[in-house]
């Protein structure tokens, strides 16, 4: 036994295709402390909804199929759990908070009762508890006039509302962990905040695990402690949120920092985005996915580097062959992203020559 909530160690899922298995989620590992916020960020298709689903035991069947590894959760391996018990780990240990709640949420119910039949099912409590403790929770995550409001189905909310009920319904059960999956990118800009900020708050206050999944590195900061970032199917680097943005020893994820807007910086125009995109989880490299993109690359990164903890920091791992911030480094890979800004230019000329000649 060890002193973590969760435990994913070698996790494979891979989808059947009819050209071949997609590696979904290839080899990741990474550990959850009891109460411990942790973000796992990185771009569209990189595989962090599959690896939570992965953790619900809900990923698509039968196309989806858990190749290898192990899921601890509280003592337990998910992957060994059969399904009847698994309906009491969904919803009773962990709570799952998804994008759009109006795909979640069934419109055909007020939002009282949604909230009451997993405090039924889980809980075991009676209508009447079942009702006071859904008002409560409706209190908790910042909803008005409850009394009317538990009568009212989802379409008669705003979007953060709804967002506000899922939440509710995500907690009832007093869950140790919560998977929240892009839970504000359907929202605006100030709700998101807000929504962010209730999660973020109320895991505190409950000393709930959260998993935070997103995109955009610019809400992870004030929102968790700890960042995962994910690059095609694997976990590239894991450290302390207040690290990862100090000393980010991944050539991704200093790509995924240098486009998020800073507050500091006022001129935005500036951000830049990373070059190129990731690869085909069908025929995913042998070697380090992030080759193709990557202006620190070398020969030796057509083998897959192991996820390692830096020299004298345990709670920093990175999968990266060399020390990105060595200055010798930094020059060669400033001297390839030049020569690849002069082969860009060069091609661009030549293309505008052959136009204009055809033109003549
Ligand atoms: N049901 C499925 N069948 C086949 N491929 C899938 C399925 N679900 C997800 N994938 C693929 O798995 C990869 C990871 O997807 P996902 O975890 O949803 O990414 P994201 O990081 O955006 O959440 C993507 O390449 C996606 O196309
Ligand atoms: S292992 Fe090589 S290709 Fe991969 S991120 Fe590091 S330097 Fe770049
Ligand atoms: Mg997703």
């Amino acid at each position: 036994m060890n002193d973590y909530l969760l435990d994913v160690q070698d996790l494979k899922t891979y989808f059947k295709t009819k050209a071949g298995y997609v590696h979904a989620v290839d080899g990741v590992n990474f550990a959850i402390k009891p109460g411990e916020k942790v973000a796992i960020v990185g771009e569209s298709g990189c595989g962090k909804s599959v690896t939570a689903l992965s953790i619900m035991k809900l990923v698509e069947q039968p196309s989806g199929e858990y190749m290898s590894g192990s899921i601890f959760f509280d003592g337990q391996d998910l992957l060994d759990t059969p399904e009847s018990a698994m309906r009491k780990v969904r919803g009773g240990k962990i709570g799952m908070i998804f994008q759009d709640p109006m795909t979640s949420l069934n419109p055909t119910m007020t939002v009282g009762k949604q909230i009451e039949e997993g405090l039924r099912i889980h809980l075991k409590l009676s209508e009447d508890q079942a009702r006071k403790r859904a008002m409560t929770l409706l209190e908790q995550v910042g909803i008005s006039a409850v009394s009317e409001r538990i009568n009212s189905y989802p379409h008669q909310f705003s979007g953060g509302m709804r967002q506000r009920v899922m939440i509710a319904i995500a907690l009832a059960c007093n869950p140790k962990l919560l998977i929240a999956d892009e839970p504000t990118t359907a929202l605006d800009v100030t709700v998101q905040a807000q929504i962010l900020e209730l999660i973020s708050g109320i895991c505190e206050d409950f000393g709930t695990s959260l998993i935070l999944i997103t995109h955009d590195l610019g809400v992870v900061a004030g929102t968790t402690n700890r960042v995962i970032v994910m690059y095609a199917g694997k976990v590239v680097e894991d450290a302390t949120t207040e690290e990862l943005f100090a000393n980010p020893r991944h050539p991704y994820t200093r790509g995924l920092l240098s486009s998020v807007p800073r507050l500091d910086e006022v001129r935005h125009a500036e951000l830049r985005t990373i070059e190129g995109t990731p690869p085909d989880l069908l025929n995913p490299p042998k070697g380090c996915p992030f080759v193709p993109r990557c202006y620190f690359a070398r020969a030796i990164c057509n083998t897959m580097p192991p996820l390692e903890a830096l020299p004298k920091m345990a709670t920093h791992r990175k999968a990266c062959w060399p020390d990105i911030t060595d200055q010798k480094e930094q020059a060669y890979a400033e001297r390839r992203r030049q020569a690849r800004v002069e082969a860009q230019k060069t091609a661009s000329e030549e293309a505008a020559q052959k136009a204009a000649q055809k033109a003549l």
